[in-house]
Order: C-alpha cells, then structure tokens, then sequence
C-alpha cells in the first residue's frame, strides 16, 4: 500500500513521521520547496531501526512520483498567524489546492483524497469539484481534531485519562464549529452528570478556539501534532477498512438538510472513504447551531 503526503511543512512531515510509525504504507512525501522533502524523508527513515518500521519514506519535488497512491494527503498551503482567522487562508490555498489536485488526476487518479489544509471545508469542497472522483472520496480533516481537543479538555477537567473520553465535535472547521456536550460521556457516563454547566460552556468555548490559542503560543504558525495523530487515524480506517466512526468534512448530498457543501459530520470511514454518513437526532438548538455553521460554509464557498 502507498500513501502520499503533498506539503512537507509542520503538519505534512509530522503526518509522515506519523504514518510511518503506523508502518501499514509507504509513503511519499511532495513539496514545492527543493531538498526539503527529500531531507525529512532521509530524516525519518533513520529513526526505522530504532522505531521498528520497515515501510519506505521518500521525499520528492515530482508529482510523478505519487503515482498509485491508495490516498493522498493534502497539507499543502499556507498555515495561519497570529490574529488571522482560517477563512484569512482562502484565496492562496484554493489555488494551491487546485495546482494539487490536477496533479493528482494526473498522475493518480482513483485515489482517496484526504484534505487537511484550510479553511478547511471549503478547501475540501473545491478539491471535491476540482477531481472526478466520486464525492465519498474526497474529505477533510477537522472534526476528529476538534473533538480530540474537546477530549483533551474534558479530560483535565474531570481529572481522568483522556483514553476514557468520548466527545464529538460537528460543523464547519471555524468559529461556528458544534461541540456537542449533550453526546459526550466519560467511561459511558453522561458528562452533563460529570460537569456543571458554566464549566461545559467553559471546555466548549476553549474548544472552539483551541487552534487560536495553539496560534497565539507559537506566533509562527498553527497546530501540527494533533492535526497529523488526526489524519493517521483517519487514513489507517481506511487503509485497512477500520470502519471506524469519526468525524469528517463530507460532501453533503441532502444529509442534515444541506446539498452541495462539506460540512463536518460523522461519517464511517472504510476502504472506499466516506461509506455512510450517519444523521444523528439533533435538537433544536443544535440543529440551529450546525444551521449556521453550514451558513458560514457556504459564504466562504460562495468567494470560490
Ligand atoms: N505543492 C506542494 N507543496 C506545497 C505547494 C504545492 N503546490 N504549495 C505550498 N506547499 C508547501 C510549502 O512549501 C510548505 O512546505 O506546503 C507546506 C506548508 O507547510 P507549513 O507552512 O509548515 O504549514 P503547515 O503548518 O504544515 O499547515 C499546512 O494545514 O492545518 C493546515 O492551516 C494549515 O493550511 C495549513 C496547512
């Protein structure tokens, strides 16, 4: 099996390490940039004998080389400063994302795109009309990272391992994102029963701007160790049709009430990508939440 990752940045080449780690594919790792790939690729490589992985990791400036790839990763782009908001990104990352995805058609159509790079439902959107797949093939990373993060907190809050946690995070991959705190529960307890309610409001709104805060630490530039544990997850359920049950930006056909857009929602991801798109029973409030995150999806889809 083979795995291609396209932008060998921050979050591209800690994915790679990631991947590698995981030891299911080899993977090929693309940049623009010329030597950096290929130095990173070495890099990780050399910590095989010590890790215990023997798949190959190579760098490379040549799209020609993702040929026959089962997915590529897009991280492609570029990443967030302090005071910019995700949606900040659009007009440089749609082309990119574009550039990326003729590339793909060319050299390895059929494959599985996982997209990473933001704002990103409307990234994952444009890479879904800029391929022929069929759109269960083409999705994003930001739910899982989003209720990771939820999780996280959840679990410092309650004073457990975060192992027991289990919490979902809905909507687009911004400011209108959809904790769902109602869902949560820690070792199958409700969290409404574990948590008072300002302390919720509190982990819910911290998760909201959990990548902001990451952004205001490192001045520099944005998250990349949970995004990448994020993207592994997903391509290994894939990789070896896992049908886990996770949150992704899905091309909506009707689901939830929306047509035409990718919005984050839980999906079963298996060999063939999104294989079912599972509609929970939301209320009211909730509905009226994810209502507006689609809403603001949809604006930024509108500039495309
Ligand atoms: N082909 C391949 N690589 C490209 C291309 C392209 N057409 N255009 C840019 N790149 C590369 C850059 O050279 C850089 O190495 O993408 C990489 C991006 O890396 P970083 O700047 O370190 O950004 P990173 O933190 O990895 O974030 C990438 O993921 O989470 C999102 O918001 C984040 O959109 C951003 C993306």
């Amino acid at each position: 099996m083979k795995l291609s990752v396209i932008g060998a940045g921050n979050v591209g080449a800690t994915t790679v390490q990631r991947l590698a780690e995981l030891n299911i594919a080899d993977v090929t790792m693309v940049d623009i940039v010329e030597g950096m790939p290929q130095g990173k690729a070495l890099d990780i490589s050399q910590a095989a004998p010590i890790m215990g992985y023997d798949v190959d990791v190579t760098g490379t400036n040549d799209y020609a080389d993702i040929e026959a790839s089962d997915i590529v990763i897009v991280t492609a782009g570029i990443a967030r400063k302090p005071g910019m908001s995700r949606d900040d990104l659009l007009a440089t990352n749609i082309k990119i994302t574009q550039q990326v995805c003729a590339s793909i058609e060319e050299y390895t159509p059929g494959s599985i795109i996982i997209t990473v790079t933001n704002p990103l439902d409307i990234i994952t959107y444009a890479a879904s009309k800029a391929t022929s797949l069929e759109r269960s093939k083409v999705f994003g990373m930001s739910g899982l990272l989003d209720s990771s993060r939820f999780e996280s907190f959840i679990a410092k809050e309650v004073g457990c391992s975060a192992k027991d946690v289990n919490a979902m995070v809905l909507g687009g991959h911004g400011d209108s994102m959809v904790p769902l705190p109602e869902h949560a529960n820690v070792s199958g307890m409700p969290l409404p029963e574990l948590l008072d309610k300002e302390s919720i409001d509190r982990l819910v709104d911290r998760t909201i701007n959990a990548g902001a805060e990451i952004v205001g630490h490192l001045k520099v530039g944005s998250a990349f160790y949970a995004p990448s544990a994020a993207i592994a997850s997903m391509a290994e359920s894939v990789l070896l049709d896992k049908k886990r049950i996770m949150p992704a930006s899905a091309y909506l056909n009707g689901e939830y009430g929306y047509n035409d857009i990718c919005l984050g929602v839980p999906v079963i991801l298996g060999k063939s990508g999104v294989e079912k798109i599972i509609e929970l029973e939301l209320k009211p409030e909730q509905k009226a939440a994810l209502d507006r995150s689609a809403e603001a999806v949809k604006e930024g889809i509108y500039k495309i």
